[in-house]
């Protein structure tokens, strides 16, 4: 039978500046779901990419001493590398200066204007720069922009339009039918309330005021207005419109769009009205993520407080940097990053309680049985009862949560049950088993902690997939023996033999020394 398809995309990237830890968030996440589903035999498929156009990245390359294209050509070689160091598992890469991408969106463009969609007008409103974006009066936040707060500038110019008014309707009943498309639903009622319910204003698609863009057809000196180029993206990636669709056919709609909670506007009313005109399929959903904030409010350069991925894989290692991130962001509300937190985490929750049970669990098969896992299991007390209810019940709410990408929550459920595994260590008091020589109860709970573990090594897949690996590598056993089929069964082979030196999954950090190193790392 065919594998059912999930198709999953992050928004496609800014090449302004390097990427941040937000960035990197945002793309984790896409790719820890996208793990996910693949555990759960989904035929997977991922897209980021890069939104290449507009006047922004003009300016920065001019700054930078090079033409736009020569610019991007460099950011895109950059990015690449950067989620590759990140072990992130993408499938496609578009780039809205593909040629793929230019002439398909070029038809989409066509076919708004035979449809009647598209029309010719003067375009005046308050602009802001570095969002590319304009603002009417009353979204303006004390005279400034609301996305970032930076000045705005009034201005006038020709510009295509396109009749969005003509889709509001429409885009109420979808919503009326549809209450759960955007989660959390906090994000959708923003929209509704500052955008849909004071009535939808037509969108400006073109530009003339720079001439980094995609040509509008037939009129060469308008250039689009990002908008539409960069969500077109989702679908020009999978080749719609070109002579190969055979993706988009297999693919599409995308069963999830991950964005940040600022742009889920453009996701949530141009992007199913522009769907909705080209006559095609929905997404299935969008969801929202919140931001990560620093003490002193949003990283920026000016102010010092940017934090890059590769400062805390270089130093800390990918799973830790994934581990952290991951579990920081809540659902729905913005996070705060602190060098302390990270520290703390790593200590608490990736060195002492992973980390030890595993080494602990190792020392003693060794200690006891030769490194052989015990199989013949004759004894079952109330202990390993208590157990085997908390593993029932994780695996019940890690796929409840993490089917509704609460990701956080799902690695949250995962660490009760280490914490439950750590408690029935002491519970169990396995060194008081083997001075007693009570061979029968031993091995009943050498076998107990190895299965606990085989376990949190399926769990933790999405989330640390290096470590998950290695937690089945020291135990001695197979990868196909450790799948997700296997998550509720016993599933140790006899013979299975651990190493015989366990080597630490993460090595406990000083406080001081890191949280400093980190802080220092900010300032550069
Ligand atoms: N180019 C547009 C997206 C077009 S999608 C059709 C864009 N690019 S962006 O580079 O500015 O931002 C991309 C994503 O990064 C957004 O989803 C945004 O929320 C995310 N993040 C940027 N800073 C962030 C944090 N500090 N924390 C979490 N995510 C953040 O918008």
């Amino acid at each position: 039978m065919d594998k059912k398809k999930f198709y999953i995309t992050t928004p496609i990237y800014y090449p302004s500046g390097k990427f941040h830890i937000g960035t990197a968030y945002c793309t984790c996440l896409t790719d820890c779901i996208k793990r996910y589903k693949t555990l759960r035999g989904y035929d997977a498929y991922m897209l980021t990419g890069l939104d290449e156009h507009g006047q922004k990245i003009q300016t920065v390359a001019e700054k930078n001493g090079l033409t736009p294209q020569e610019y991007v050509d460099k950011m895109a070689e950059d990015s690449k590398a950067l989620w590759k160091r990140m072990d992130i598992g993408f499938d496609d890469f578009i780039r809205t200066t593909d040629e793929r991408h230019i002439k398909s969106v070029q038809k989409i463009v066509e076919k708004f204007l035979e449809q009647g969609d598209i029309y010719k007008g003067e375009y005046e409103g308050w602009y802001c720069m570095p969002c590319e974006n304009y603002f009417t009066e009353t979204q303006l936040v004390d005279g400034k922009c609301p996305d970032c707060g930076r000045e705005v500038k009034k201005m006038k110019e020709e510009s295509y339009f396109f009749n969005m008014k003509k889709y509001e309707g429409w885009l109420k009943e979808f919503y009326s039918e549809n209450p759960e498309f955007i989660v959390p639903e906090s994000r959708k009622n923003e929209i509704f309330k500052n955008f849909i319910d004071p009535g939808l204003e037509d969108l400006c698609i073109s530009r003339c005021t720079f001439d980094w863009g995609i040509k509008f057809p037939n009129d060469p000196k308008h250039v689009l207005y990002v908008w539409l180029d960069a969500l077109t993206n989702y679908i020009t990636a999978l080749g719609y419109g070109s002579d190969d669709d055979s993706l988009f056919k297999k693919y599409w709609p995308a069963d999830l769009h991950v964005v940040g909670k600022e742009i889920i506007r453009f996701h949530g009313i141009y992007w199913p009205i522009f769907l909705h005109a080209l006559g095609l399929e929905l997404p299935k959903k969008l969801y929202a993520h919140s931001w990560i904030v620093m003490k002193d409010g949003k990283m920026s350069k000016s102010v010092g407080n940017v934090v890059y991925p590769e400062v805390l894989i270089n130093r800390y290692g990918l799973d830790a940097t994934k581990y952290y991130l991951l579990r920081l962001m809540s659902f729905a509300q913005d996070s705060m990053f602190t060098p302390e937190d990270f520290v703390e985490r790593f200590n608490a929750d990736l060195a002492n309680d992973l980390g030890n049970l595993l080494n602990r669990t190792i020392g003693m098969i060794n200690k006891y049985f030769d490194g052989e896992i015990p199989t013949d299991i004759k004894e079952h007390t109330e202990f390993d009862e208590d157990l085997e209810k908390c593993a029932k019940e994780t695996i019940e709410k890690y796929i409840e949560d993490m089917d509704s990408y609460h990701v956080s929550n799902g690695i949250q459920d995962l660490w009760k049950y280490i914490a439950r595994t750590n408690k029935y260590i002491d519970e169990t008091a396995p060194w008081v088993l083997a001075k007693e020589e009570n061979k029968d109860k031993l091995k009943n709970v050498m076998n107990h902690l190895a299965e606990s573990l085989r376990r949190i090594s399926i769990m933790s897949r999405p989330f640390i997939p290096g470590t998950s690996l290695e937690i089945i590598k020291q135990l001695g056993i197979d990868e196909k023996d450790a799948t997700w089929d296997t998550v509720e069964i016993n599933n140790i082979k006899p013979c299975t033999k651990v190493v015989s030196q366990g080597k630490p999954l993460f090595v406990r950090l000083d406080k001081e020394v890191e949280t400093e190193y980190i802080r220092e790392s900010m300032k550069k």
